[in-house]
């Protein structure tokens, strides 16, 4: 017998039934609750709501466990390429041999962008924020792919669209770093991996290529795999929200990047930084910012810490905390600032106001530190979480056409002004 459950309201009850995820999670599923009691749930943030049913990502906050499309994020930051946990996310399985050689070849062909869009670049100031000159650079390709517009496309147009994106992205990032130092741009590299190439284009000059440490690439393919998705986020669910109107993916996309900037989202890893540094500057009292973070008159909030799902530990953390050690260790680089985030990490971790509320460090607390290691400009950071974060935007989408999910539309309780007359200017 399947499950159901009542709600009662004004002495009369309403039955609904319960659905089961395949990890056992349960929702009442109220899709009639309005229809048959006029009654709608509110649920400001959506912490309690789930929007979709979703076969992409599992994750349980309390037991620490994230997977994609059932693997371990443990083993895949160990074992795969970042392309591969691409194909994966968005095609639902592991590709074969000539699968992802198919896929790595599509994502190569696709890298370079339309000559035209130098010239978008050149218009923005040198100060011009990464994020904000990202996501508009990715709204601006469909204007150069109009056909993404029809949302009835075949199947291997869609594929196009999603391969360009993924082959685009890490072009359009390095753009908007060298266009920032005012220095020319290094086009891409198709004969070098999707890491090399975006540290190719980033650190190379037209006089000189650049050959990145092995560990520092790996460490980016490690760090783009923890970012690859986490379920039904801010962002993703703006994607998802954004393309349910039938918005093109670039659009939807864009938005995405949108979302993943504030410093509550993919903006924390920037603000992690400029905070131990701002710690640091201020002479390393740790005491006197931890009752800071702790005043609720006071704005500051430890950046890194916290997790609207994670109320344990950020499994993708504890991987990172290690890369972080490997890459400062291997390339010999002494940065006082992860001093300050150990000391800080511990602090926090033995205060009872942490404990309580259980707040640890997430997986933006350590991804600035190895980023800064590989010279990555602390405003690229958010830019460096969205080219991660791409595969999982893409199967978001994808997810939500497949499901022929209605366009999104959250009610709301009104609690303005009941209806009253217009009065004219002069009587006001
Ligand atoms: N420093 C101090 N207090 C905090 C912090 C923090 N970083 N995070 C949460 N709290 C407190 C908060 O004040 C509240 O206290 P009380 O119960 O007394 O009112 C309690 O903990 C619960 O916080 P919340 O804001 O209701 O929790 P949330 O689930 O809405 O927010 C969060 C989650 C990530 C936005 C929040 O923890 C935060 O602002 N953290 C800092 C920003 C950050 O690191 N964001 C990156 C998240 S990981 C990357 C990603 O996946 O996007």
């Amino acid at each position: 017998m399947s499950e159901t459950a009542k709600i009662e309201i004004d002495g009369k009850s309403y039955e609904f039934p319960v659905i089961t995820g395949s990890e056992n999670e349960k929702a009442i599923d109220i899709k009639t609750l309005r229809a048959t009691s006029g009654c709608i749930t509110i649920d400001p943030g959506f912490k309690n709501t789930g929007s979709t049913t979703s076969a992409i990502t599992f994750l349980d906050g309390e037991k620490g466990i994230l997977r994609y499309r059932g693997y371990p994020i443990e083993q895949l930051a160990e074992k795969a390429s970042f392309l591969e946990v691409a194909y994966l996310l968005i095609y639902g399985e592991l590709p074969n041999k000539s699968e992802l050689d198919s896929f790595q070849e599509s994502i190569t062909k696709h890298t370079l962008v339309h000559e035209d869009m130098k010239q978008f670049f050149e218009a923005y100031p040198a100060k011009a924020h990464p994020m904000g000159v990202l996501a508009s650079m990715i709204c601006s390709l469909s204007t150069f792919y109009p056909e993404s517009q029809d949302p009835n496309r075949p199947k291997a147009a869609i594929d196009l669209t999603m391969h360009r994106l993924i082959a685009k992205l890490p072009t359009l990032a390095a753009m908007s770093y060298k266009n920032a130092m005012r220095h020319p741009f290094v086009y891409p590299k198709n004969d070098l991996g999707y890491c090399e190439n975006f540290l190719n284009m980033m650190f190379a000059m037209p006089t000189e290529d650049y050959t990145p440490d092995p560990v520092v690439s790996e460490a980016l393919n490690t760090l783009l795999i923890l970012h690859a998705d986490h379920e039904q986020n801010c962002s993703a669910s703006t994607v998802r929200i954004v393309g349910s109107s039938q918005a093109n993916l670039y659009a939807s996309i864009s938005a995405g990047v949108s979302a993943l900037w504030g410093p509550l989202h993919g903006g924390a890893n920037q603000a992690v930084i400029e905070m131990l540094d701002k710690i640091q500057n201020d002479g390393g009292d740790l005491d006197k910012w931890i009752a800071k973070a702790k005043d609720k008159d006071d704005p500051f909030r430890l950046m890194g810490f916290g997790h609207r799902v994670y109320k344990n530990f950020d499994p993708r953390a504890k991987i990172i905390k290690k890369a972080c050690d490997d890459v400062l260790n291997k390339l010999g680089v002494n940065d006082p600032t992860l001093d300050i985030a150990k000391k800080l990490e511990k602090v926090a971790l033995e205060d009872e106001y942490f404990v309580k509320r259980g707040l640890y460090p997430n997986v933006d607390f350590y991804s600035g530190i190895i980023y800064r290691a590989l010279n990555i400009p602390t405003e690229m950071f958010t830019v460096m979480f969205a080219l991660g974060r791409l595969p999982g935007w893409i199967a978001q989408w994808k997810e939500m056409v497949e499901n022929k999910e209605p366009i999104g539309r959250p009610r709301q309780i009104y609690t303005g002004a009941n209806e009253r007359d217009y009065v004219s200017i002069d009587k006001r």
